[in-house]
């Protein structure tokens, strides 16, 4: 277990380095990352290298025995790269320009801005790549933040067209079909006429263009990020031999497909900023925590955790005494082998001066430095025990980018968003305390018994293939509204729905609807014991074939009494298709469900403060009981055991004080 934390040398005087590494190393700090933003302090004129500064940084740093995960200083272009380059910024979908000043913000797809990444890259590299101090990579910071990983200009244009042309091995005819081009006379006669999708007359770019133009695009605009990266990793790999290679991720994230970014790095990073967390509840991020594990179905590093108030304007609430421990407790709980905060000190200048560090400006030690303190010692007493265990996971949610971007473009009803739904399941799992991975189709789907997809939306043969396999060889499937609608085109598909998914799902759809519309209306669903459940917003109303049997029937409008969801043996396994929206109450049934038919043990009666999640390794089970309430809660421990906090013999109903953990070693 690391503790680690961000570092801006170049924010700071010298002189005052050595304070800084003394109090972090006082503090248990073993890593810092830095340099991800310096590209001008690291070529303050073009060709004009200096990382005498840096290696003087990470060498001070080194003495204290902190290691340095490096940044590439790609997401800041300096501004003498603008004068050189002045179309080096992205434009946006109505063909404005992003004024220099942010970051992200230059096109990865400028030739310009391609050559001198690359350069900086190899020359960073070259500086401090063999250097004993420097462990580990991270590329570039974020991509695709702020909404960066889409430009609409007219270098992306080029690429865009050039992306195509491969996809369609050079054949316009063969991209007409696909994308059906013959509606409203779009038909194209060469690659070169197609454009970006830009605003068109009275709408916002995807929503008045073919939305099988708008999903290539999407799909274009992440392949751009993921070959960026791999081209930096290309120079790393070459130049900086045996150093991990990361990137920080930012949970749940819509725009850069995740899995294709995960597949090149070494280790899944990620920024953690669990700021809604009220302090009554579970904070929403368990299902973040979760889908960067699925990543690479292997542990994470939290590279980013908020350690103070957070904001570019106004700032949000302190972390309470305790909360900054509890969430790094949660983040390990949940796949972390490294926990580190954002920031070290809280910058003087620039716009993220309210976005606070573990000191406050001023840089002297106060509560939240002394938290981090106490959480370091911590660590390192618990390293021996924890490291080497991992999340076993016997539940997966599928994070489909197809099916998330297809519903981007056309969400089919107000209110009906797949990464919202994912967090609804996340949750309801979280409070079972089961643990679900966030996992895509491509991911080794037999390590689960349970696989949820909250709409498979968009299914290509090849994802309708593995889902068919997986229940085959004994999985339980469970297919949301909307599924099999698309095909890989973003073509409705001329079939019965779910189209693809019919057999497996041993029904069709008969109707579809989103009464959410219908004024006056609140829907239910009955079960087989009459119990009643609110629905929301949609309902595709199904048709039994075959063995399969319905579960639930609707109770409204005018296809109540008809299935609203149905169970389908097939092969070895089951397929259970919802055709509607369950509420809090009616997921949580659904969830304990699906687990009783799994036998995967969930623990009813958690208090709703309390979180429940498992480390492992032979010889080792870890339950960590983590409170995020401000006030003492009484939890039935799963299993007795000795708590590693407390060090004492736990068993039964166990107090855990507000903010604080229990971690109980199973006897044996
Ligand atoms: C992100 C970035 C950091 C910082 C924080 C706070 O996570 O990676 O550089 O900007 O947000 O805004
Ligand atoms: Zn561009």
């Amino acid at each position: 277990m690391i503790l680690g934390v961000a570092y801006y040398p170049e924010h700071w005087p010298e002189e005052r380095w050595e304070t800084d590494a003394r109090l972090m190393r006082e503090a248990g700090i073993t890593r810092v990352r830095i340099g991800e933003f310096a590209w001008h302090r690291m070529e303050p004129k073009d060709g004009a290298f200096q990382f005498d500064w840096l290696k003087r940084a990470v060498e001070l740093l080194g003495r204290h025995g902190i290691k340095t995960i490096l940044g590439t200083p790609t997401p800041t272009y300096p501004a003498w790269l603008h004068m050189k380059h002045p179309d080096i910024h992205q434009v946006n979908s109505n063909g404005t320009i992003r004024e220099f000043g942010m970051r992200q913000d230059a096109c990865k797809n400028h030739p310009g801005y391609r050559d001198y990444a690359r350069r900086i890259v190899t020359r960073l590299a070259d500086a401090l790549g063999k250097h004993p101090d420097v462990v580990a990579w991270q590329t570039d910071n974020e991509f695709g933040c702020h909404g960066t990983a889409r430009c609409w200009c007219s270098y992306c244009r080029k690429a865009f067209q050039e992306w195509l042309r491969k996809r369609f091995s050079n054949d316009i005819r063969a991209l007409n079909t696909a994308w059906g081009t013959f509606f409203w006379s779009q038909d194209y006669n060469s690659f070169d006429e197609i454009g970006v999708p830009r605003d068109t007359a009275g709408c916002a770019g995807n929503d008045g263009q073919n939305p099988a133009l708008v999903l290539d695009f999407y799909r274009f605009s992440s392949d751009v990020q993921v070959e960026f990266q791999r081209e930096q990793i290309k120079i790393l790999r070459a130049k900086s031999p045996g150093r991990l290679i990361t990137h920080n991720l930012m949970g749940a994230h819509r725009t850069v497909n995740y899995f294709h970014l995960a597949a090149d790095i070494d280790v899944v990073s990620w920024d953690n900023y669990p700021f809604s967390s009220n302090g009554t509840n579970l904070p929403p991020n368990s299902m973040h925590h979760d889908l960067m594990r699925g990543c690479k179905q292997k542990n994470v590093w939290v590279m980013e955790q908020g350690s103070g108030q957070g904001g570019w304007g106004s700032y949000n609430a302190t972390p309470q005494p305790g909360q900054m421990r509890l969430w790094a407790w949660q983040a390990v709980a949940r796949g972390a082998d490294m926990v580190s905060f954002f920031r070290w000190r809280s910058c003087r200048w620039g716009r993220e001066q309210y976005w606070h560090g573990l000191l406050y400006h001023h840089g002297q030690p106060q509560r939240r430095y002394q938290e981090a303190k106490a959480l370091g010692a911590e660590l390192a007493a618990l390293s021996k025990e924890l490291d080497g265990t991992t999340v076993e996971s016997q539940v997966g949610i599928l994070f489909d980018y197809d099916s998330i971007w297809a519903l981007e473009t056309q969400p089919c009803a107000q209110g009906f968003d797949y990464i919202a739904l994912c967090r609804e399941y996340a949750q309801a799992f979280a409070r079972l305390g089961v643990t679900a991975d966030g996992v895509s189709l491509d991911s080794d789907l037999s390590r689960y018994d349970l696989l949820i997809a909250p709409s498979m939306h968009l299914i290509t043969p090849e994802g309708a293939e593995r889902l068919k396999a997986y229940v085959h060889n004994g999985g339980t499937l469970l297919l949301g509204p909307r599924s099999g609608v698309k095909d890989t085109e973003d073509a409705v598909v001329d079939a019965l729905l779910p189209g693809l998914l019919r057999e497996p799902a041993g029904c069709h759809v008969e109707d579809y609807d989103n009464f959410g519309m219908v004024k006056n209306l609140t829907m239910h669903v009955r079960d087989e014991d009459d119990r009643v459940w609110p629905a929301r917003i949609m309902a595709d109303v199904l048709v039994p074939e075959g063995k399969a049997r319905t579960l639930l029937t609707y109770a409204g409008h005018y296809y109540a009494g008809k299935p609203a969801a149905v169970e389908n043996p097939y092969g070895n396994g089951v397929c259970i298709y919802l055709g509607t929206l369950l509420d809090e109450s009616g997921l949580r049934m659904l969830a304990e469900r699906l687990l009783r038919r799994v036998h995967v043990s969930a623990i009813s009666g958690l208090p709703e403060c309390v979180e429940v999640v498992c480390r492992v390794k032979p010889g080792g089970t870890y339950t960590f009981y983590l409170n995020h309430s401000a006030h003492p809660v009484a939890v039935d421990l799963v299993r007795p055991g000795v708590d590693l906090i407390s060090g004492k013999e736990t068993t039964g109903k166990t107090e855990i004080a507000g903010f604080n953990l229990l971690i109980v070693k199973e006897r044996g």
